[in-house]
């Protein structure tokens, strides 16, 4: 092997940080060149400058040292030009059939524009995690929860759709924009976690105050010009409520999967209740119930039940659907929300992170739902 393929195979498993995908595989690897006993080897980057840059140079310095290439060994860090980023936006999102298919027919305005979750032979399952009630822990069990899927090998994704109190990209530490290929968004990635957020648009101070069909209209750019790759999740965080984004839900994900989380309180559970109906009314289906802050164990061992008990058993009889974890109350969710370090990350073995690993593992196995619903076809036939 001469010393370009050796480094080709050398690198071959390595990640484009954001993509996700191995940098040989996208072309960012360039002819390594040799001078002096020393071998140079360029690797294109797709920002200038890039947020990550050493995480990257010292990914691919290792896998270079490892294969030992050579004794000396340089990783030399070269933006892409403009041409360059236009050939890597085509290789990351080729128009496909399925896309220019309903392009070409007249789908009708109201379904907007196609994006990859809605084709037929589309793996990825959409988990929309709401609540009829604020502060009952969406938004904490989605992050961890992903965190917990991507622990298990899966590509995850996280859309947070609560535009008006969005808290994702803090919850996962994440503080800065996408990157763009050409026209094509990249969610930044946090803990093997991809997330967009209205966050990111809007500065913290301003209060997002949108009408339905912008709503709608976000949605849509979320779901169509990111680059989310294959997932096997892509997680919604729902806003509180019935409204508006479970409506746009039911056109742009038809295959989304509704997960309702309660606290142990009776009172809660009935709030919980009305955004189930509402994904019933939309025929999303609904897979399972959380009971969030269900206990608190005490130094002394003992379970204390703060907030009740039973509403999460009582809500998922009411709805014929399994209580599927039961989330206990542990001062490090919260801590870890606050800190961008998610209780999954920051203590693996606590309480709270077994619960969610324990949910990611149910949720798993449980395996998509099973619905198919013709009136909810992209193409006008
Ligand atoms: N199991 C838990 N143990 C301890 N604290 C928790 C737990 N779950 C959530 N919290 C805390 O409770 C508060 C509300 O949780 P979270 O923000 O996840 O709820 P939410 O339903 O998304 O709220 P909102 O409706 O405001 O979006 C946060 O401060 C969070 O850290
Ligand atoms: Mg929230």
């Amino acid at each position: 092997m001469d010393i370009n393929d050796r480094v080709i195979a050398a690198l071959a498993d390595v990640l484009e940080p954001e993509i996700r995908k191995p940098l040989t595989e996208l072309d960012l690897v360039g002819e390594p060149e040799t001078s002096w006993g020393k071998i140079v080897v360029p690797v294109m980057t797709i920002a200038d400058p890039l947020p990550y840059e050493e995480e990257l140079r010292s990914t691919v310095l290792k896998a270079l040292v490892d294969a030992e290439i050579g004794k000396r060994v340089e990783v030399r860090l070269v933006p892409l030009s403009d041409q360059g980023l236009l050939r890597l936006r085509q290789v990351l999102k080729p128009a496909t059939d399925f896309e220019s298919n309903a392009m070409s027919n007249p789908i009708g305005h109201e379904q907007g524009r196609p994006n990859q979750f809605m084709e037929p032979g589309s793996k990825t399952r959409v988990l929309g995690i709401s609540s009829g009630k604020g502060g009952v822990g969406k938004s904490s069990t989605t992050v961890n929860l992903a965190i917990a899927l991507a622990d298990r090998g899966r590509q995850v994704g996280i859309l947070d759709a609560d535009v008006y109190g969005f808290s994702v990209p803090k919850m996962l530490g994440i503080n800065r924009n996408p990157l763009m290929v050409d026209d094509l968004m990249l969610p930044p990635v946090a803990y093997g976690v991809k997330c967009i957020s209205v966050g990111f648009f809007v500065s913290d101070d301003t209060p997002v105050i949108w009408r339905g069909p912008m709503l709608h209209k976000a949605l849509e750019q979320f779901l169509v010009d990111v680059y989310w790759g294959d997932l096997d999740y892509l997680l919604l965080d729902m806003p509180p409520g019935t409204g508006d984004v479970a409506l746009s839900m039911g056109q742009y994900l038809p295959k989304s999967e509704i997960f309702v989380v309660t606290t142990p309180q009776l009172a809660a559970q009935r709030v919980a209740q009305r955004s189930a109906y509402a994904a019933k009314k939309l025929k999303l289906p609904l897979r399972g119930v959380i009971e969030n802050m269900s206990w608190f164990t005490g130094d002394d061992g003992k379970k204390y039940q703060l907030f009740g008990e039973g509403g999460g058993e009582s809500l998922a009889g009411d709805l014929g659907v399994p209580l599927i974890a039961q989330i206990p109350l542990v001062p490090g969710v919260r801590e870890g929300g606050d800190d961008g370090v998610p209780v999954t990350v920051s203590a693996p073995e606590s309480e709270a992170s077994r619960a969610y690993s324990k949910l990611a593992a149910a949720i798993d196995s449980m395996g998509p739902a099973r619905v198919y619903k013709s009136e909810l076809k992209v193409t006008s036939s």
